[in-house]
């Protein structure tokens, strides 16, 4: 058996588990996955045989996806919308497939898929072909189902992911939301070449703020610790930090069995809020400026019903120091780019929490990697 354990210890590369191998992996996977993908500094997918004219004449677009893929488009809309001024539509693709969408000719349907073989994301996508909308698929395996039958393909570059609970696929997705997101809002003529250069530049200091995130893992074991005995939690944020939130509660829930839920924040009071007793666990990511003060009050407001939070800013937000029981600060950084950073605290979070209540961390119990059948 010590071979065995050998060849187990020498592919998670030294981790203890492939979760956190993969979390490591993440400052590598993004710079791959934006390598090579820039024309005169603006991105470009004319590789994939996506053109800025194609890009400039779409009336809407979806995004359609599963679990964790999902977020990454609930992310892209935000992006989107604000950054480019276009109208995006989410959808969960078990969703997506039987409600009668739509969509037709002028429509682009994005597909975001880790394995690309998500029978309900494939789905969405023959549906979509059929109706007429154009299809691009954002996808990690190479030559999988859904790749090979979308129009348009743009590979994430994460390399394999083992763990179930998904990271580095996660944060490959938001980084190919980004660049679309960018190149959208310059050929649209909402931003100019130059202030798309200064998007990128920007994008492009985020893997080395991830690594060193990644330095500092104490906090995320002490507040996991205070995690760990909770029956149910919340996380809750605005805006940006509402499709954040909604990842971290599916991250922590799927590895630790801690019953999670994730709320937009303005919404606790019309019944979240019931929920609140002496000592739960609330996470409240709070990156958004102009969103700091409102998410400060629902905070206020689960605090004065006994809840224990833990609170996402970043580095010069102005929080008080009776706000928040643990506070958690993320380096500056311009509030559209803040989910590429909370995306680190929301995993270690989810993984010393399983950690602690000594979960099966890579394989989840009654989960797949891949769920090729509906
Ligand atoms: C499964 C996995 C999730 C993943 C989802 C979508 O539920 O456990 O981690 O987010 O499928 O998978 P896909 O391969 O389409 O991204």
């Amino acid at each position: 058996h010590t071979a065995t354990w050998d060849v187990d210890a020498a592919e998670k590369g030294g981790y203890e588990h492939f979760m956190l191998k993969e979390i490591h992996e993440q400052p590598v996977a993004i710079a791959k996955t934006i390598a090579g993908r820039f024309k005169d500094g603006i991105p470009d997918f004319s590789e994939s045989g996506i053109t800025a004219e194609m890009l400039g004449k779409y009336k809407r677009i979806y995004m359609v996806a599963c679990g964790t893929a999902m977020h990454a488009g609930l992310v892209g809309k935000y992006l989107i919308e604000k950054l480019a001024r276009v109208e995006v539509t989410v959808d969960i693709a078990s969703e997506f497939r039987y409600r009668s969408p739509l969509i037709g000719e002028g429509d682009l349907v994005i597909l975001i898929s880790q394995s690309g073989e998500t029978a309900d994301t494939l789905a969405a996508l023959k549906l979509s072909k059929k109706l007429g909308a154009d299809t691009l698929s954002v996808v990690n395996v190479i030559g999988s189902s859904i790749a090979r039958e979308s129009d348009y393909v743009i590979y994430t570059h994460a390399g394999p992911e083992i763990s179930v609970a998904s990271t580095k696929a996660y944060s490959v997705q938001l980084t190919i939301m980004y660049m679309l997101a960018f190149q959208l809002a310059y050929v649209r003529g909402v931003i100019d070449a130059d202030q798309c250069r200064e998007y990128v530049r920007k994008f492009q200091e985020i893997p080395d703020e991830i690594t060193a995130l990644l330095e500092d893992k104490e906090q995320y074991q002490y507040i996991a610790s205070k995690l760990m005995n909770a029956d149910s939690l919340l996380y809750i944020g605005r805006g940006l930090d509402y499709a954040t939130s909604m990842e971290g509660s599916l991250k922590l829930k799927e590895i630790s069995y801690i019953h999670s839920e994730s709320y937009a924040a303005g919404e606790l009071k019309h019944g979240t809020i019931s929920l609140i007793t002496e000592g739960m666990p609330v996470i409240a990511i709070a990156t958004q400026e102009d969103l700091l003060e409102k998410t400060i009050s629902n905070v206020l407001e689960v605090k004065a019903r006994g809840a224990m939070v833990v609170m996402l800013c970043k580095e010069k937000a102005q929080v008080a120091s009776n706000v928040a029981d643990y506070m958690i600060r993320l380096p500056d950084c311009e509030d559209f780019l803040a989910p590429m950073l909370t995306s680190i605290p929301i995993q270690l979070l989810a993984y010393y929490t399983a950690v602690l209540k000594g979960r099966d961390v890579d394989k989840p119990r009654n989960l797949a990697k891949s769920v090729t059948v509906e």
